[in-house]
């Protein structure tokens, strides 16, 4: 497996959490996974220079070390370490500015990767990138690697964890990458005159996977595809949904050492003392009738994807709304100085941290009362099941992922895990936040819904299960139509 980010060395969202997970779950079947990423800043330390070798691209010779660290059972990590491209701040960039090398950075990581593969000696059976980043590794096996007599043929899946991010950049730059002038083609790297690395990965990939079901469907439509649906639409065939799981023994509430108090669906009053120091953490009075108050948490990157810009239609609604809203996130400066003036506001009813903390997000799912994540849209979205496991009710928009993972609670009924609206607008949103308010009040009511979404499984068994499925199949159409060279 080839990724930027995998747990737990290197994550700024879900990719991460995924790339981390899914190795563990399918070495766990018994399969033997390698996932290869970069080694950045502060998440180990460099290797000696003894240990290091050149690895060329585009004519240039980098200077490379590869360090290789157990992950669990029949899985581990390497990490590519090459400081001139990756020891500095920041995965992708600095700011909301990229790192302008982007394009070398990654695909370096792609070609690294291989070289450490071939000369690794053992034959994979399969290939499996993730996203825009490592979209060149299954065009390079299309043409540097062809002939290889070790990996040469090996079949190839590439996982779409979110369509918008596509990895653009000038044509200038296909000879520092080593893609030749041929293979700018709309068949090809070509995206609308530009080189699209996402792209690469698409159409050189024997299956494309994405993250949910509901998101392969709608990323074959105009409103959805961010442009690619006509590309997506021609692999069709080879485009499977699968979704994401959660790792459940970082995210168990009873288990969680990065929470004060642990508890289950049989415990659920345990929540309080979460609660009460989550109100703390974000320096508000937690004693009654703060403490009583529902709390509605928000962890998210701060970007239009996630609904903040009809959210902000009816920001000065929601302290009005009886409820004590806790956001915790970083990313477009317009969101973060809106939500700062929001707090500042009402201090006594918004709590906001901006930037990015793991024990405050484990926090957050342990002791707030709902989880709000009004997506745009949602490939998948992790928070949403991990606020399932904890108790923490999720209103979502039913879009993606969140609409297969939450189902919408019926008053009449008393089955469903959430609360769902359709629209992307203000005034759906707040109709959801009512109606998850008004249900609050009843106790018994809120923790048998509590409780049936404790009880749903987002094990990454049945999703692993899935992958092998993929794999098999991909391999299978491999050897159909371009046998291998290899022993
Ligand atoms: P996306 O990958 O689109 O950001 P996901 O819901 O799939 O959305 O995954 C987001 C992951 O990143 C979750 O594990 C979430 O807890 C974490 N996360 C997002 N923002 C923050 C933050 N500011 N601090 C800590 N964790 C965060
Ligand atoms: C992307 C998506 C998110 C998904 C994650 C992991 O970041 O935005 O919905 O959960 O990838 O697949």
């Amino acid at each position: 497996m080839i990724s930027s980010e995998a747990v737990p060395f290197a994550k700024t969202g879900g990719l991460g959490d995924v790339a981390g997970a899914l190795p563990l779950a399918l070495g766990r079947l018994g399969h033997d996974v390698t996932v290869i990423l970069p080694r950045y800043r502060g998440s180990e330390p460099a290797l000696a220079s003894t240990d290091r070798r050149v690895v060329p691209l585009g004519g240039r010779p980098f200077d490379v070390a590869f360090l290789v660290r157990p992950l669990g059972e029949n899985a581990r990590a390497v990490l590519v370490d090459c400081p001139e491209l990756f020891d500095r701040e920041g995965i992708y960039g600095w700011g909301i500015t990229d790192h302008p090398d982007n394009p070398r950075r990654f695909a370096l990581l792609s070609r690294a990767a291989l070289e450490y593969i071939r000369d690794a000696g053992v034959r994979p059976s399969i290939i499996h990138a993730h996203d825009w980043p490592t979209g060149l590794a299954p065009l390079y096996l299309h043409t540097r690697f062809r002939e290889d007599p070790l990996i040469g043929g090996v079949a190839t899946v590439f996982t779409i964890h979110n369509l918008a991010y596509q990895g653009l950049y000038p044509p200038e730059w296909l000879p520092a990458l080593e893609v030749s002038w041929d293979l700018f083609t709309p068949e090809g790297i070509e995206f609308w005159g530009r080189l699209s690395l996402l792209k690469a990965g698409i159409n050189f990939s024997d299956v494309i996977t994405t993250v949910s079901r509901r998101y392969a469907k709608e990323i074959l439509t105009p409103e959805l595809g961010f442009g690619f649906d006509g590309v997506l639409r021609r692999r069709a065939a080879d485009l499977v949904g699968i979704l994401n799981g959660i790792d459940e023994e970082r995210w168990n509430p009873a288990t969680d050492q990065l929470v004060p108090v642990r508890y289950t669906a049989d415990s659920l009053e345990a929540k309080a003392d979460c609660k009460r120091e989550l109100l703390r953490a974000f320096g508000l009075r937690a004693e009654t009738p703060d403490l009583e108050r529902p709390v509605v948490a928000i962890i998210s990157r701060l970007v239009d994807q996630k609904g903040f810009d009809f959210l902000g239609q009816v920001l000065d609604e929601l302290p009005r709304l009886g409820a004590t809203f806790l956001l915790l996130g970083s990313g477009d400066p317009g969101y973060e100085t809106m939500w700062r003036q929001l707090a500042a506001g009402y201090p006594e009813r918004v709590g906001v941290h901006i930037g990015f903390d793991e024990r405050l997000a484990h926090l957050m799912e342990a002791g707030a009362d709902m989880l709000l994540m009004p997506s745009r849209y949602e490939p998948c979205g992790l928070n949403q099941m991990y606020s399932l496991r904890y108790g923490t009710v999720p209103i979502v928009r039913a879009t993606g992922g969140l609409d297969d993972t939450v189902r919408n609670y019926s008053e009449k009924s008393g089955r469903g895990t959430g609360f769902t609206f359709e629209q992307p607008s203000g005034a759906a949103l707040l109709r959801a936040l009512r109606r998850a308010l008004r249900v609050y009040q009843h106790k018994d009511e809120w923790r048998a819904l509590q409780q049936q979404g404790m009880r749903q499984d987002h094990s990454w068994d049945a999703s692993a299960r899935e992958y092998v499925k993929v794999y098999r199949r991909a391999a299978a159409r491999h050897a159909a139509f371009r046998p291998t060279t290899a022993p």
